[in-house]
């Protein structure tokens, strides 16, 4: 035997790799964290081969003892790396190999790591798939608990952050667990596309083995398997499913956070932030931060990177596999971990927060957020709406010129507008948001029919 021995691929080569091109190649940093599943697979795979008689029992059975003993290691924090470990591939077939001596070389008989790592990528995606789906639960949930809580609250409802018409602020929360619901969807998307097996694609032709495909997708928890083998090691589209979902989650996010910042400053006062949630300033002994809506804020153009990081990194790669895949969990990886980190922060954030409801109910009744209502009554009294429009828009510049609201329009003033011997209608936040009375509407009875309607979604996510 010639050349470096201790590598997968050591019979083609007789010199060693570089230092500077190993430090650039390896993998294990990012890859090591999908220990558990590329053990996993390794086992249904030398198990489904023993059972199609591809390698003998006794050696699947000493490959079975031997990863669970590789298992056990890492579990335990035991297991050491060795220079050569390129990957977590390669670290635990030559831990296996140490172990089970020739077995443990028969583990990669048809099949490559190119079929192998995205195997293991999936599955591991489809895990942290379902403990976020849990925890978006949990953000939509506080959502639904503080709406209930201010089912009679009003608050300003804005366009172009301009006050534009009340609404109650359990209608403002449930918007934010709308979008959960699409991402949620989106989520399961990704989830699906991530349960179609790849093992047993090879290294891009498939394998020329009689690998019993279905066998070891079943016992990895794939529904089906992949119908083209270069499709399947040479693409990641499941991983960019998963990454768009992340993507748009984060915008929510983000806008949710906004919120949140906005809310808490002095200048609105609309809510005040729990302690356990908020910051302090070094030098600024009054200050309390909303760093947990701030960093969500924030968090999605770095999530919005990852999805376009990986686009970019697949895009114009001819087929199969090429070595720009390996990246592919850098994305992902950091994709799924800041999306770890935002989810209970944001929760805990929402379920703590004091929404000031007195203050809220008082901007509600402020200015001139009746206006449309008043045009809406003319409309009722025969006005044409346009006429309506241009009435109240003369009145509300009369009453703003002079600092006044709609509240305040005296006689005089609905005369100047056109309006005179007008009776004016209840334009309290009240009525206004009760004549909203259609489905997707402010009326009270619209509004708890809606939490009622996107609780049972929730509780069936
Ligand atoms: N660490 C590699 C990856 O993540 C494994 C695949 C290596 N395949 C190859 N043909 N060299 O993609």
């Amino acid at each position: 035997m010639s050349g470096d021995t201790s590598r997968l691929w050591g019979g083609r080569f007789t010199g060693t790799p570089a230092e500077a091109f190993e430090a650039l190649n390896a993998s294990l940093p990012v890859d090591r964290r999908m220990w558990r599943e590329d053990i996993q697979g390794s086992r249904a795979h030398a198990r489904m081969l023993g059972q199609q008689g591809i390698i003998r029992s006794d050696d699947a059975t000493a490959i079975d003892a031997g990863l669970a003993q590789v298992e056990a290691e890492m579990e335990a924090g035991t297991f050491v790396f060795a220079p050569g470990d390129e990957d977590i591939h390669t670290a635990v077939e030559r831990r296996l190999t140490e172990i089970a001596g020739d077995a443990g070389r028969r583990l990669h008989t048809g099949r490559s790591r190119n079929d192998q790592v995205i195997t293991d990528t999936l599955m591991w995606m489809r895990g942290r798939g379902e403990a976020q789906a849990a925890a978006i639960a949990e953000l939509a949930q506080a959502l639904i608990a503080r709406a209930r809580e201010h089912i009679d609250t009003l608050v300003p409802g804005y366009t172009h952050l301009q006050r534009a018409q009340p609404v109650r602020l359990a209608h403002h929360l449930l918007a934010y667990v709308w979008m959960l619901d699409r991402d949620y969807a989106r989520l399961r998307f990704a989830r699906d596309a991530a349960s179609v097996s790849p093992l047993g694609s090879g290294a891009l032709a498939g394998s020329g083995f009689h690998v019993d495909r279905d066998l070891a997708a079943r016992e990895l928890g794939f529904t089906s398997v992949t119908p083209n083998s270069m499709d399947a090691v040479g693409s990641r589209d499941a991983l960019v499913d998963y990454l768009a979902f992340a993507a748009q989650l984060g915008v929510h996010l983000s806008r949710l956070g906004a919120e949140f910042v906005w809310w808490s400053t002095d200048e609105v006062g609309f809510v005040v932030l729990d302690d356990a949630y908020s910051s302090g300033s070094s030098m600024l002994p009054q200050k309390k931060n909303p760093d947990v809506a701030e960093l969500a804020r924030a968090r999605a153009s770095r999530l919005a990177a990852d999805l376009v990081g990986l686009l970019g990194t697949t895009a114009g790669l001819p087929l199969a596999y090429n070595k720009d895949l390996q990246d592919d969990k850098h994305y992902l990886f950091d994709a799924a971990d800041t999306i770890d980190l935002l989810l209970p922060a944001m929760t805990g954030m929402v379920a703590t927060a004091v929404f000031r409801a007195d203050a809220m109910n008082s901007a509600a009744e402020e200015g001139f957020l009746a206006a449309t209502d008043l045009a809406d009554h003319l409309v009722g009294e025969g006005w044409p709406f346009r006429r309506a429009h241009e009435a109240v828009g003369a009145l509300v510049r009369a009453l703003a010129d002079r600092g006044a609201g709609l509240a305040d329009a005296t006689a005089e003033d609905l005369a100047a507008a056109g309006l005179g011997g007008l009776a004016l209608p209840d334009l309290t936040a009240l009525a206004s948001v009760e004549s909203k009375d259609v489905p997707g509407g402010t009326a009270r009875a619209q509004v708890l029919a809606q939490i009622s309607l996107i609780e049972r979604r929730v509780a069936g996510w």
